[in-house]
């Protein structure tokens, strides 16, 4: 008799464990799970009940195996149900919404075109020299040969900020410090601020950039200028720029020239941005005059050099056909972020 309840009581136990198991793997939420939990393991459960009147070791053994994979079985479908209610309930993360958009700053176009050009130019050897904005008037004038009747020295065109200091009109001067400070032969670049007093409109802006390179060295010519100029205006405009130079007159250079590239967007050819001439005129340049060299200390008969100067602003300016200058300077973010 006890055997007989004993076997069938073991039969049940599988049969129940496997309904039970079956029916808990299939639960759909988590209420569910709990009357599940409620018909299988409550106190007024098959099992509970059959666990009660038990009478012999073998069937106890059987009940109680039934009732932990039961117990088993509830657990693993709490934890699984747990995972999905996190990832759709609303306070929860859902992997399968669009992230937020997180918006990240970038470097004002300016900024990163000096990064370029100050690039291009370690790249051929050259220092980067850091000058001043504010000058005096013997660096930004004097000592570059200028003219004391000079217009551009009149105060309608230059910031002064008292007889013998100026917002500097160039980053020339930047030329003079570093020979004062350097022995030749002497290889620099230089890029910054510059100020002038220019009437503020679409392609003027009291404040600029410009980027200055000096080259000193035994037998240095204007080929060698010529090369350093086209190196640069391949790097900055690209392709197979062709650069051409048109005498011209700055008092710290002689000869002087200032020199143009085939348009980058033409080729040449002419259209809008370079005005049908096929050419874009790039800055002012020269072989460094004597009288700079002596205001320095150098001795123009050892030593020979090539300047250049060029707005930065400008480059920027034609490079993306922007139509104003003030953009550079009136900070809206969404001229910024689109470089
Ligand atoms: N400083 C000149 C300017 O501002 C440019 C220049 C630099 C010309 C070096 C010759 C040599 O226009």
């Amino acid at each position: 008799m006890e055997d007989r309840q004993g076997r069938l009581a073991a039969v049940d136990a599988e049969a129940l464990q496997a309904a039970a198991v079956a029916a808990i793997g299939a639960a759909a939420s988590e209420e569910e799970l709990e009357e599940l939990r409620v018909r299988y393991l409550g106190r007024k459960s098959e099992l509970k009940l059959a666990l009660r009147e038990v009478r012999d070791r073998e069937t106890g053994m059987a009940l109680n195996a039934a009732r932990a994979a039961v117990e088993e079985a509830l657990a693993a479908r709490a934890g699984e149900l747990a995972a999905a209610g996190a990832a759709t309930a609303g306070d929860g993360f859902d992997p399968t919404l669009p992230g937020t958009h997180v918006p990240r700053g970038s470097l004002h176009l300016i900024t990163q075109l000096r990064r370029r050009i100050e690039d291009i130019f370690v790249g051929m050897g050259y220092q980067v020299y850091d000058g001043r904005e504010v000058e005096t008037v013997w660096h930004n004038y004097d000592a570059l040969n200028q003219p004391e009747a000079h217009p551009s020295r009149d105060p309608q065109d230059t910031f002064y900020l008292d007889d013998d200091t100026l917002l500097r009109t160039h980053t020339s001067p930047s030329q003079i410090r570093a020979m004062l400070e350097q022995e030749p032969p002497l290889y620099l670049v230089s890029l910054g601020r510059t100020y002038r007093r220019d009437a503020l409109d679409a392609t003027h802006t009291p404040v600029f950039h410009q980027v200055e390179a000096l080259a000193v060295d035994r037998g240095i010519t204007l080929a060698d200028l010529r090369g350093t100029v086209e190196t640069f205006a391949r790097a900055i405009f690209g392709g197979d720029r062709r650069v051409r130079m048109r005498t011209s007159f700055f008092p710290f250079t002689e000869p002087s020239v200032e020199f143009d590239v085939t348009c980058y967007l033409c080729d040449g050819v002419g259209c809008p941005v370079c005005k049908h001439s096929g050419w874009i005129e790039m800055g002012g340049a020269g072989e460094v005059d004597p009288n700079v060299f002596e205001s320095v200390g150098y001795d123009p008969e050892e030593w020979t050099g090539f300047a250049f100067g060029l707005g930065i602003d400008r480059i920027a300016f034609l490079r993306h056909g922007l139509p104003d200058l003030r953009l550079f300077w009136e900070n809206d973010i969404r001229f910024l972020e689109q470089f």
